[in-house]
Parts: structure tokens; sequence; C-alpha cells
């Protein structure tokens, strides 16, 4: 991990890039999810197909950012285990690894398990489990977990029960990445009297509304958790060193944390020395995800803007990891200015440029930007002849 924050933006980028073309060639073929509760659960309420295939597109990209940025690609790894895959919305992308690893997705939804193994059928291995540990998986039996969007889910005791089991199924080493709400979602969520409570406990559970179609039809456990990234340092740190954060970005409202299963014969630091990433929140409108290139320059738009800064942002704008050119964020976005109302500067949040696409063979590029130093990228989209 040392000296990989301060490694070369535009390296760090060709090799993203490099994974991530491998990603999309090797998807011949598109799943189709036209079950609206599946797509409710993993894409959100009214859910669609397009935002299946592109949050999830997204979502590897910053899984693979995270685990480059952390010094353990994703490649490097031969037993994979998405806990809690849903439906496959991530777990599909990861298609091109199975050759070389081993993957395989858990859920408690014997729907979406259902639906995994009828239609991702590419040598992954999807297994159904309950509410509580353990899984159906042998001891040190994974190299990579990552869980996105599911400890968002459980109340304290499950989640200290699910810890501890992805701690027995980690093997040495392995690097555990999940994903949890924070600050940014707990202070917009929360009534003050509940946001004061979990900034004092570090934890805090709440039932989900009673119309949330994200939760419909899933075991009464499954509400919406929140962490202070103090109570991770403080209680995960017994199982799992924490190696790098990242917030926004790839993750949306949420935030990834990576680990890495501790080494129990050497001391507990007091401290974890921990980086912490914090990205804009951001989008791309244009390309729509996986359409046809327009030709040899591709026009894109989008918005960016962090929740806790108003200084300008400084955004470079990358088509197969190569610069394209500096954006500037000044267009007019009332629509962004709707969906942000408390941030102030929302409605200026919008850019646009035209980029150019590299000739190549397989006829698909992907596009994404990146703010400041950070080389992990905000959003991400890739023009292909995927869809439509
Ligand atoms: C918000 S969805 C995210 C699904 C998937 N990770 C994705 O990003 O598309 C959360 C998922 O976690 C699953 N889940 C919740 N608790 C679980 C547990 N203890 N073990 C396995 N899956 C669980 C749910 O059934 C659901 O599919």
């Amino acid at each position: 991990m040392r000296g990989l924050m301060s490694a070369n933006l535009s390296d760090f980028q060709r090799s993203l890039a490099h994974e991530c073309l491998g990603m999309l060639q090797g998807h011949v073929e598109i799943p189709r999810v036209n079950d609206q509760r599946l797509l409710d659960h993993v894409v959100g309420a009214d859910g669609s197909e397009e935002g299946f295939l592109s949050g999830g597109f997204l979502t590897a990209v910053g899984l693979m950012s995270a685990l480059h940025l952390a010094g353990r690609p994703i490649s490097s790894f031969g037993r994979i285990l998405d806990f809690g895959c849903g439906s496959g919305r991530v777990t599909h992308w990861l298609r091109h690894l199975a050759d070389n690893a081993e993957l395989t997705g858990a859920d408690i939804n014997p729907e979406a398990i259902a639906w995994c193994r009828e239609n991702l059928d590419f040598g992954a291995n999807f297994i159904h489990n309950g509410a509580s540990p353990p899984l159906p998986l042998a001891a040190e039996s994974a190299d990579l977990i990552y869980g996105v969007s599911v400890l968002t889910h459980l109340d304290e005791d499950l989640q200290f029960q699910w810890l501890r089991e992805l701690h027995r199924v980690a093997a040495p080493g392995a690097v555990v990445v999940l994903t949890v709400h924070t600050d940014y979602r707990a202070v917009r969520t929360l009534s003050p009297s509940d946001f004061a409570k979990y900034r004092r406990r570090g934890f805090f559970y709440q039932r989900a509304a009673s119309d949330d179609k994200t939760v419909a039809g899933l075991p009464d456990f499954y509400q919406v958790a929140f962490h202070t990234e103090n109570y991770i340092a403080r209680k995960w740190t017994r199982l799992f060193e924490p190696l790098l954060s990242v917030s926004h970005g790839p993750f949306w409202s949420q935030q990834a944390i990576v680990l890495q299963k501790r080494d129990r014969t050497r001391p507990r630091l007091s401290r974890p020395r921990w980086k912490h990433v914090k990205l804009p929140l951001g989008g791309i409108d244009t390309p729509g995800f996986g359409l046809q290139p327009e030709g040899a320059t591709q026009h894109v738009a989008g918005w960016a803007l962090a929740p806790d800064s108003s200084d300008p942002l400084d955004l470079r704008m990358w088509v197969d990891g190569n610069l394209a050119e500096m954006a500037c964020i000044e267009v007019e976005r009332d629509d962004v200015q709707a969906a942000f109302p408390d941030i102030p500067y929302a409605g200026n949040a919008g850019f646009m440029l035209n980029v150019d696409l590299p000739e190549n063979d397989h006829g698909f590029h992907v596009i994404w930007f990146t703010a400041g130093d950070s080389p992990v990228p905000v959003s991400a989209t890739c023009v292909a002849r995927l869809l439509g």
C-alpha cells in the first residue's frame, strides 16, 4: 500500500483502463433482468435494467480502483466471494476473471440466487445462505470478499456475527471490502436526535419506511444501518486491519472500507493507519451507458459536486486511460440543484466537453473522470455495442 497513494496518476489510469477494457471484452452477453422486485432490491426503488448495468459497471470500476489503490489488483485474487450478491449486479462484471479465479456469490434471497443460477452462466457458484452464519463455505476459502450495501442493512449483533464469519472464510492476508452509510447519509436521513445518538454511539440502525421497495419481501432484520468511521476503526479492527476508505464517487452515498484479515501474531495498532479518499458525487449523463459511440469524437456531459466543500473542483476526463481534456464545471444544472437542495452551488455543477475516441480493435471505450489528485474515478461509463 505504501507509495501507491502518490503513484503516478496517468500510470494508474492506464492500468485501470486495461482492467476495465478486459472486463468489457469478457462481456459477450448482457444479462436482462425483467423482475422488478429484484431490480428494486439492488438498483433502488423503481430501478431499471439500464440502472442495473450502468450502476453495476460503476461499482465494479470502483471496486477495481480501490483494490488497485490498496496494491492488490482484482486479477491477483484466486478465490473471490461476493457477499450479498443479490441478482449479480456486480458479480456479472467479473466474468472475465472466471478462467483464472473461482467466483462465488452468496445471498439470503433465494429468488435472487435462483435468478443468478439461471442467467449468469459463466462458471460462478451461487449459494443461498441463512440470516445468521455460517456460510456453506470452508474456513480460509476466499482471498477477496466484497459486500456492496450489505452491512448497510444489518443490526449491530448480526453485523458482528457476519464480520466474524467473513473473518473465518477469509484466507490469511485476504482482503475484505464492505460498503457502509456514514455521515453524509446519516445527516440527511436521521432526525436530529437520532443523528446525535448515531454520533455518540458510532452505529445506528433504524427501520426502513414501510413502503420502501428496496427492502420489500426481504426478512424483517433487513433494515437500514449507519456507521461512523471512528466506530469502524474501534470495532472492526479486532478482526481486520483497515487499509483504505473511499467515500462517494463510484460508491455514491456510501463509503467503501477496504480491510485486510488481521495477522493475529502482530499487535493491533491503537490508531489504525488507513488512507481516506474523499471523492465528489457525480455522474455522466451523455453518452448513455453501453450505447454505440457517436464517431471519432464523443460528446460527454455530466456533473460533479463535493458535498462538504465549496472549493472549485479540478476534474480530469479520461478515455481508455488517456487524459482527454480538463473539464471545467460551470454548466447550469437545475436538475442537480433540485436533487441536492441543501448544496447551494449544485445548480452550476455541470460540465460538458467533446473527447476524441482512440481507434482500437474492439470498438468500445471506457470514459471516466477523476477529481484532484485522486486516481479513483468519480463516475464512469462505456461506449460500446452492448445495448440499443
Ligand atoms: C442492497 S442489496 C445489494 C446487492 C448487491 N451487493 C449489489 O450491489 O447489487 C443487499 C443484498 O444483501 C443481501 N443480504 C442481506 N443480508 C445478507 C446476509 N446476511 N448474507 C447474505 N446476503 C445478505 C440482500 O438479500 C440483498 O441482495
